[in-house]
């Protein structure tokens, strides 16, 4: 980590909570996943966390919040509904344990037409097959290492298969014919996954030994499994209002870990933010505010095509999951509990939204105080890397690190 020698004063890299654009190096370089903000940034937020604190993210995504809690000898808890996400997330905390697994026996006795295998939309058999063999070998190692290898197959397949994969990083195609099917001879492959499980252990054999106790959990923000009143500190980034499917943008790596997000859609409708409705979606907003409501009545509103249909009710699913989400982180942290928000503002066609000013509206009703509002403007979003949304020309985009103090709590 950098560090300013001469004053106490906080570097550029902690002032700002933007990943820097070289942060590939170290930890982050594991495995690429869309971090709300840089690990120095995290780290700066919880250094002066007293010892007993308990820290909350409960969108963790790659797991920068376990990891600067951990190292910092606090207690962390950190959620995400990505199992992707997750996997990243528990090898940043174990991986220090973790050792290369050996290319596993070949095996051709196996009938690779007896199930659909969602990899069969990027990946020949031959080469399917021999990820899945890797893949059950993972089965038999410690969960460090079975983690690590994980992380390796991921890594892999993404450059297997990189030519689906477009100018935006967040769409991911299928091969549109069998000619397109990547094969790769085993011995090719096998050598990748060990390279790159040898590299993977050299980045983490540079980890201290973690002090801190942090664990990692599949489930919802809106369904935290944590006991009332137990956290004393929140620190995320919550799914952006972008209509990004993160979904498709691991849908690799996810049809690794047996989830189809093209054929069962229940996982990409899990998800804050997804692009798809869910079939009882109420059409208003199940939020307090009344800025909430008043952006989905603009949007509502607004004269094009599909906005009183579509798009009015896709934004009304991710305000009602802010507002489902905050009452249950609301419920578990603790009176004067402290919350940090990192929000990227979003827009619809020209019209920006303030989606900072909708969470402290949101927090507010449930007795959340803001005690400090820093806009940072972003360089490149998630907005302008979605080309289908580029036809209305686009105010600039901020995010914005919210404060939050828990004053007189509004849930039980
Ligand atoms: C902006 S990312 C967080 C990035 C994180 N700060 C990091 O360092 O990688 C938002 C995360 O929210 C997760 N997510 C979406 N809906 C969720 C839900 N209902 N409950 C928990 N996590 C969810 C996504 O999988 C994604 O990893």
């Amino acid at each position: 980590m950098r560090q300013d020698l001469l004053s106490d004063a906080p570097s550029p890299a902690q002032r700002i909570p933007k990943r820097p654009d070289g942060e590939t190096q170290g930890l982050a370089g594991l495995f690429p996943y869309y971090a709300g903000y840089a690990y120095d940034w995290a780290q700066h937020q919880l250094e002066r966390e007293p010892s007993h604190s308990s820290i909350l993210d409960p969108w963790n995504g790659s797991g920068t919040t376990t990891m600067a809690a951990a190292r910092l000898a606090l207690t962390a808890v950190g959620t995400d509904l990505n199992p992707v996400a997750n996997a990243v997330a528990l090898l940043k905390l174990t991986g220090l344990w973790a050792t290369p697994t050996r290319p596993p026996k070949q095996q051709y006795d196996w009938d690779p037409s007896e199930a659909h295998d969602p990899l069969d939309y990027w990946l020949e058999q031959r080469t399917r097959r021999r990820f899945r063999q890797w893949l059950a070998s993972a089965e038999r190692q410690s969960l460090p290492s079975r983690l690590l290898l994980q992380v390796a197959l991921f890594g892999v397949l993404r450059q297997t298969t990189a030519h689906f994969q477009g100018s935006n990083p967040t769409w991911v195609r299928r091969a549109r014919a069998s000619d397109e099917h990547i094969y790769l001879p085993d011995d090719e492959l096998d050598h990748a996954i060990v390279r790159r499980q040898k590299m993977m252990v050299e980045t983490l054999s540079q980890e201290q030994p973690l002090s801190g106790l942090a664990s990692v959990l599949r489930a919802s923000a809106a369904e935290l499994p944590l006991r009332p009143s137990s956290v004393d500190r929140i620190l995320t980034s919550p799914p952006y209002m972008t209509r990004i499917d993160y979904a498709i943008a691991y849908s690799r790596e996810l049809a690794l870990m047996g989830i189809d997000v093209w054929s069962d859609r229940r996982f990409r409708l899990s998800l804050m933010g997804s692009t798809l409705i869910r079939s009882r979606e109420k059409a208003i907003p199940q939020c307090k505010s009344d800025l909430a409501r008043d952006t989905w009545a603009d949007i509502k509103s607004h004269p094009s095509k599909d906005s009183s249909g579509y798009y009015s009710t896709q934004a009304s699913q991710y305000l009602s999951d802010m507002a489902a989400a905050l009452k249950c982180v609301t419920r578990v942290a603790r009176d004067d509990a402290h919350m940090t928000l990192v929000v990227q503002d979003s827009t619809y066609k020209e019209q920006h939204l303030s989606v900072s000013e909708i969470w402290m509206a949101e927090a507010a009703e449930l007795g959340w105080v803001l005690c400090s509002k820093k806009p940072f403007p972003v360089r490149r979003s998630l907005i302008t890397l979605n080309v289908a949304a580029q036809e209305y020309p686009k105010p600039p985009v901020a995010e914005t690190v919210l404060d939050l103090r828990l004053e007189r709590k509004e849930v039980q």
